[in-house]
Formats: structure tokens, sequence, C-alpha cells
């Protein structure tokens, strides 16, 4: 299949204008669409309504297109916040799927994928004889421990834990925010995200001693539930402290971020206003 990839806004949404240049350069073919709920470098929720729109405007009727909803982390998260996008098979999307080791917190890697049953229809019509039910699967052998730990996490949880945690994780991304704005590092926290995109660190040991994932001059902080205001205020501390040495006597100087989070986000010297 021929892959086409799609321009971003600053966000890390989908940008709708390059999709309806790219959808109108191939009228010809049917589309299979991925659209993130929490992209991973800077948790962009892609705005499912409009590339439907845009979709249906390029002339794509609703046999012609497919739409995977990839939710690893924050499409769980997504679901226990108030006045949010929804991301719904009343809707015209055909899969959705979640991580279940990333906020659901399962010790072993494994996911759940949600199909619509027309798809997948005659991979479920006949048993797999030597399991004696129905199965998807490739292999007609799947993990049996990854749903045993799931329904567990989820149960002995419960429904308040998991909103209470969401809620946690997002003002505590808020703080970090704030924080990192205040030491006058340029930074970018999308309104639905637990994912702080802030200025790369000049010190690889640094980078590793916070485990930080990096993107050219960007990292991440992923605010998941064991992240505290007390361990931000110690990363901040070291942060600071080595900021300092970084760039002392002007020699050096931070970064400029602007093509990465915004002219309004970075505080480079060219853009400190
Ligand atoms: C948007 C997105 N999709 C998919 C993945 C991969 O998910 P998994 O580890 O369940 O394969 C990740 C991150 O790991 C991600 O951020």
């Amino acid at each position: 299949m021929e892959c086409n990839v799609i321009e971003t806004l600053i966000s890390g949404e989908i940008d709708c204008g390059d999709l309806t240049f790219r959808l109108l350069q191939n009228k010809d073919k049917p589309v299979i669409m991925n659209i993130n709920i929490g992209t991973t470098v800077k948790g962009a929720i892609d705005d499912l309504d409009l590339v439907v729109q845009t979709l249906k405007e390029c002339g794509f009727q609703r046999n012609r297109f497919y739409i995977h909803c990839d939710g690893a982390l924050f499409g769980v998260m997504l679901p226990f916040l108030n006045q949010v996008p929804q991301i719904t098979f009343k809707k015209p999307i055909d899969s959705v799927s979640v991580s279940g080791h990333k906020f659901l917190g399962c010790p072993l890697p494994c996911g759940v994928q949600m199909v619509r049953m027309k798809h997948i229809g005659g991979a479920l019509s006949k048993d797999v004889e030597y399991i004696a039910s129905r199965d998807a699967t490739i292999t007609g052998s799947r993990n049996g421990h990854a749903p045993v730990f799931l329904w567990y996490n989820l149960s002995l949880k419960g429904y308040n834990w998991f909103e209470k945690e969401v809620r946690k994780c997002l003002h505590n991304a808020n703080y970090l925010k704030g924080q990192l704005k205040k030491a006058g590092v340029s930074v970018m926290l999308n309104k639905l995200s637990n994912i702080v995109v802030f200025e790369r660190p000049q010190d690889d040991g640094f980078i590793q001693h916070w485990q930080l994932s990096c993107q050219g001059n960007v990292a991440h902080v992923a605010v998941m539930p064991n992240v505290t205001i007390k361990m931000l205020d110690s990363f901040m501390d070291e942060l600071v402290a080595k900021r300092f040495m970084w760039f002392k006597d002007g020699g050096n100087q931070p970064p400029c971020v602007a093509s990465q989070i915004g002219k309004e986000n970075c505080v480079c010297p060219l853009h400190k206003c």
C-alpha cells in the first residue's frame, strides 16, 4: 500500500488543510486513516469530526474510508474527563486500540483492539478447533494472562480511582508546565494532555538520569500517576541548577524550539520578548 504522511499542526494534530490536498491527489483510491487520541511526543488529539468532514468534502463516501483511532495512552484517560471530544462507534470509525501496559498498569505488554464486526466477521465465523472457541488472531493463540491482569486492575481500582488519577495527572502536568515557564524554559502542553514538551536538556547524563524521551531539540515528560509534585520539584531544582551551568557566561544559548512548539512557547534569545 502507498503511504502518505500528513503534515501536522504545531499542537501535533493532523493538519486538515494538508489532508484535503492529499485526499484530492488520491481521489481514485480508498483511504485508511490513522487518527491519534494522544500522539506519542506531544499528546495531541486529532479532531475526528473535522477529519470525517474533510473526507466527506473531498468526495469520500463511507464505504471508501476506514478510520483507526490509536488511543494507546490517552485513549484510556480521555473518557474520564468532562467536555472532551467523543470517540465512539456512533461516528464513522472502524477500530480503536488502547495499550494495557500504560495507564491501565498491566505488568506485561498488551492492548485492546475493538473492530467493527463487519471487518472481522469472516475471521470469527469459524471455531479454531484445538481451542474450541472463536479467535481472530493470526495464530489462533493469545496471552491469557493479559485480560486477567486488566480485569484485576480495573476491578481493584474502580472507576473513581481512575477518574481521580486522570485529573491528578493533568493537574501535575500543568504544575510542571508552570514551573518550567517560571524558570524561563520553552514549554508546551496541549489542553487535554499529560505530556509536557520542553527544551531538550543539554546534558545526556541528565537526560538519562531522568529517563527523558527526546526528539530533535525537545524532550517530553509523560506525567503518569506515579509522578508526584515532590518528584517534579526535585526534577526542576536539578534542571534549574544544570541550566545555570550550561548557559552561564552566555556563550551557550538555549536552543530555538519555535518550529516544534510554536513561537509563543519558545523563549530562546530570538523569541524571548
Ligand atoms: C500514539 C501511540 N501509539 C502506539 C504506541 C505503541 O503502543 P504499544 O506499546 O501498545 O504497542 C504508542 C507508544 O508507545 C503511542 O504513543
